[in-house]
């Protein structure tokens, strides 16, 4: 019960090249040939951050701070049943260190700057459960710091923080975006008892200027994104031969996986989300229990992380191989919408000009298939709307059309694409439209004139596209040749998902009822 996989906490780096073999068959044919000249793409094996790169960035974080002691905390081992342990992605940005329980520690001085790496000491007897451990010799030869034992961390602060330096922390919470809000971490707790010792205490925070960093990426870290992005299409493609009536959302999630780690990938980037029929409207939806029915769609948002670098891939298909007149209209506005945001990036260019081109295609769209009275039309909602104002277009397209950065988070935090901003090189982000007709979104709203008007136009409308959940996203990098499509090896017209649909796999190894209605 407690023996755990030697192998479960992996070194930072690549994984190794993959067996070259159909992702669903043994039997050698035409695809493993095209697979195999895939995984042969030059430059594959070697896909990782140099060693440099992590003291270039260390470099670039102290070169925005006076003096002082600079605070980063990796994540602890996990306990309660042992789930894979992820590094944290600040942590792992500055140190490339991917085992539990270390934390770093920089010292800028006028004397100049110092880095150590404070990791547990090698247990053998630990070592018989999670396989090798590094220890500190053996970090810091992998990593060019100097290295420690945790113990010594509290000891070292003590010493450096007597003199008078102020301490600058990069919070070590799971993900930024809960950076501000999070006081339970260990490394929040070690900043508070240094608080309380030290009254006089100078404590700053560094997560914002690690964000900025993280948020323009390297030529390695895109190598990693293109790496993990054409890995996740083609365990879409994968998905969309094997999805058909009668199978689960699950047996779907494995078939997405199991790709994953065939092509050499370590974990999904995040919850895989399989929903089809009604789970196609919840965004976030994971639980992945539903089985298939012919005439629903299947909208999957599902990725792979490689080398801790995760991509961000969402496709929608129709589970009987064919899209209703209604689906494919919904799903040619969402491919259109995109397709309005994606022509407006370019360096330079203001992120919300092409934000307005794919909203405005959504509403002209929606209009017309009569699910929105008029593009400007609105309704009375019972509390204050985003921006002021309750657009019909907001009941149907709830989230933005740029969507965020991808790297080390696949939300990278410092990276949402809306708003002020312009594209930059170094971005690599989603663009990812979106449609739910929601049965249910009408009722609730207050009962004024215009809202009961809107209601007796709408519905009968609605009723024909009830849960038409339709969201299409892709990777973009914008670099200085220009800008490029890093998703393309899945197809996303609609005539070209239906063709992949018909080319049915092999039965999937060890049967299931993907396997069953496809043989
Ligand atoms: N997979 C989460 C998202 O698309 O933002
Ligand atoms: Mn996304
Ligand atoms: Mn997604």
């Amino acid at each position: 019960m407690f023996a755990r996989s030697p192998s479960r906490v992996r070194p930072s780096g690549p994984r190794p090249m993959p067996c070259v073999r159909s992702p669903l068959s043994g039997a050698p044919s035409g695809r493993t040939l095209l697979l195999a000249a895939a995984l042969a793409l030059p430059g594959l094996a070697a896909a990782q951050v140099p060693a440099g790169e992590y003291a270039a960035r260390r470099a670039a974080l102290l070169a925005g701070v006076d003096s002082g002691v600079v605070l980063a905390y990796g994540a602890v081992e996990p306990v309660t049943h042992w789930p894979p342990f992820s590094q944290l992605p600040s942590f792992q940005y500055l140190t490339g260190h991917a085992e539990p329980n270390a934390a770093l520690v920089l010292v800028k001085r006028a004397a100049g700057t110092t880095a150590t790496l404070f990791v547990p000491p090698r247990n053998a007897r630990q070592e018989l459960y999670v396989g090798a451990r590094v220890g500190p010799a053996e970090a810091a030869a992998r990593t060019g710091l100097a290295g420690r034992p945790i113990a010594e961390l509290r000891p070292a602060l003590d010493s450096l923080l007597a003199g008078g330096l102020p301490l600058h922390v990069v919070s070590d919470v799971q993900t930024a975006d809960f950076a501000a809000a999070d006081t339970l971490t260990r490394g929040a707790a070690l900043v508070a008892a240094l608080r309380r010792d030290r009254p006089g205490l100078r404590v700053q925070s560094l997560d914002g200027a690690v964000l900025r960093l993280r948020a323009r990426k390297s030529a390695a870290e895109l190598a990693l994104l293109r790496r993990a992005t054409e890995i996740s299409a083609r365990a879409h493609a994968e998905a969309m031969r094997a999805a058909a009536p009668g199978c689960s959302e699950g047996e779907i999630q494995a078939v997405l996986e199991g790709t994953f780690r065939r092509l050499g990938a370590e974990r999904p980037g995040y919850g895989s989300i399989v929903g089809s029929g009604p789970n196609a409207l919840k965004l976030h939806w994971d639980v992945n229990d539903r089985t298939m029915q012919a005439g629903d769609l299947l909208l999957i948002d599902a990725a792979a992380a490689l080398a801790h670098y995760s991509s961000d891939v969402t496709r929608t298909m129709p589970v009987s191989g064919r899209f209703t007149a209604e689906q494919r209209a919904v799903y040619d506005l969402v491919l259109a919408a995109q397709g309005a945001f994606v022509r407006q990036i370019r360096a330079g260019a203001p992120v919300a000009a092409a934000s307005d081109s794919g909203r405005a295609v959504v509403a002209a769209g929606l209009a017309r298939l009569g699910l929105i009275e008029s593009p400007e039309a609105r309704y009375d909602a019972a509390a204050p709307c985003r921006d002021g104002v309750c657009a019909q277009v907001g009941l149907f397209a709830w989230h933005g059309y740029g969507g965020h950065g991808i790297g080390l988070e696949v939300h990278d935090p410092a990276g949402y694409y809306f708003g002020e901003r312009r594209f930059e090189p170094g971005d690599v982000f989603t663009v990812e439209p979106g449609i739910y007709v929601n049965p249910t979104v009408l009722d609730g709203l207050p009962d004024t004139p215009r809202n009961r008007a809107m209601r007796a136009r709408l519905r009968p409308v609605m009723a024909r596209y009830a849960n038409v959940g339709v969201r299409i996203e892709d990777v973009y990098a914008v670099t200085e040749r220009g800008v490029e499509w890093l998703s393309s090896g899945v197809p996303r017209e609609a005539d070209a998902v239906e063709a992949l649909m018909r080319e049915r796999p092999a039965p999937l190894p060890g049967g299931g009822s993907c396997g069953e209605t496809s043989s």
